[in-house]
């Protein structure tokens, strides 16, 4: 039996992109073939065209993104298929793999893996400066070897291959650790303030600068259609993800949030190459 493999993400500023692209190359070295889409650029009835889904995503306030989550709840329900899930992180995920996996599982999913993935935080990357700490951990870390990955695209080859034998695979449905429940919900209640706190400091003060040159990049860039041009100058709307692409994007430097990003770093995911198409 023929097997076609989707792995479908969402990255803002690369860091998921990276890890998709990883994960292909790596099952490509294990001779399972998977193609990649964002999903800004898959319709979700497209899902349907494969076997076995591996999803990806940030995480956002312990959670996936909402805007992620919405596209899920748009897929079609299937019959019994595959799923593995992985997320990018800078330090907590609350309970968004369960989320995702119990989501997907009233859709017909059979979760039967996932991972975590440790990356260099998106949300703090532009305030921090060029020469902190932070930032050049985060532009020396090795990416070129990332073992968890290695070891999780064995998991779904070997998967592969049994689903193709007709063997039982087993389903990972409600044993995805959730950790202490005191505890979590402790941590998520804290996390929830602080990036509520920081939205509304963050989302009202996107701007562009005089250095703007009007390449309307950040215009065709922002997943949400969050900023437009008008009367000749960049405006932003009050649609934003805080996915923080654009001011990370902007070849001028010339978005900023408030004053505290001026002549900050700027992150183009792990290679310094990301460009989202
Ligand atoms: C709005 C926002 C909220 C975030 N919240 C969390 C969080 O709660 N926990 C965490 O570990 N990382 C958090 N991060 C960091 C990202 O999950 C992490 O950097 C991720 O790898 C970004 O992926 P991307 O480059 O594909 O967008 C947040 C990032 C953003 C932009
Ligand atoms: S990407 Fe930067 S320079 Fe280009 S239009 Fe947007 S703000 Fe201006
Ligand atoms: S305006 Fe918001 S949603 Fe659009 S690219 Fe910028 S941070 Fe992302």
């Amino acid at each position: 039996m023929d097997m076609s493999s989707l792995i479908l993400y969402f990255s803002g500023t690369g860091n998921t992109e990276y890890v998709a692209g990883y994960l292909q190359r790596k099952l490509a070295s294990l001779s399972v073939d998977a193609h990649l889409a964002s999903i800004e650029h898959l319709k979700p009835e497209q899902t349907q065209d494969f076997d076995l889904l591996i999803i990806g995503f940030p995480i956002y306030a312990g959670a996936p993104p909402q805007f992620f989550k919405q596209y899920l709840d748009t897929l079609p329900k299937v019959r019994q298929k595959g799923l593995f899930v992985f997320c990018t992180k800078a330090m907590f995920t609350g309970q968004a793999i369960a989320d995702v996996c119990e989501g997907l599982s009233g859709k017909g999913y059979v979760p039967i893996d996932y991972l975590q993935v440790g990356m260099p935080g998106s949300d703090a990357l532009p305030f921090m400066s060029k020469e902190s700490k932070y930032v050049q951990k985060a532009l020396h870390k090795n990416y070129e070897t990332m073992e968890e990955i290695n070891e999780f695209a064995q998991k779904i080859a070997a998967a592969v291959n049994s689903i193709k034998q007709g063997k039982r695979v087993d389903s990972l449905r409600g044993k995805v650790s959730k950790g202490l429940p005191v505890l979590n919900a402790l941590f998520q209640g804290i996390w929830d303030f602080g990036y509520g706190f920081a939205e509304k400091k963050i989302k009202p003060n996107f701007q562009a600068n005089d250095q703007c040159v009007h390449c309307l990049q950040c215009v065709k860039q922002c997943p949400a259609k969050n900023i437009s041009i008008i009367n000749g100058k960049i405006s932003f709307a009050d649609r934003c993800y805080m996915c923080m692409r654009c001011i990370n994007q902007c070849p001028q430097e010339a978005i900023q949030i408030g004053k505290r990003t001026l002549h900050k770093f700027r992150w183009k995911g792990p290679r310094g190459d990301f460009k989202p198409h």
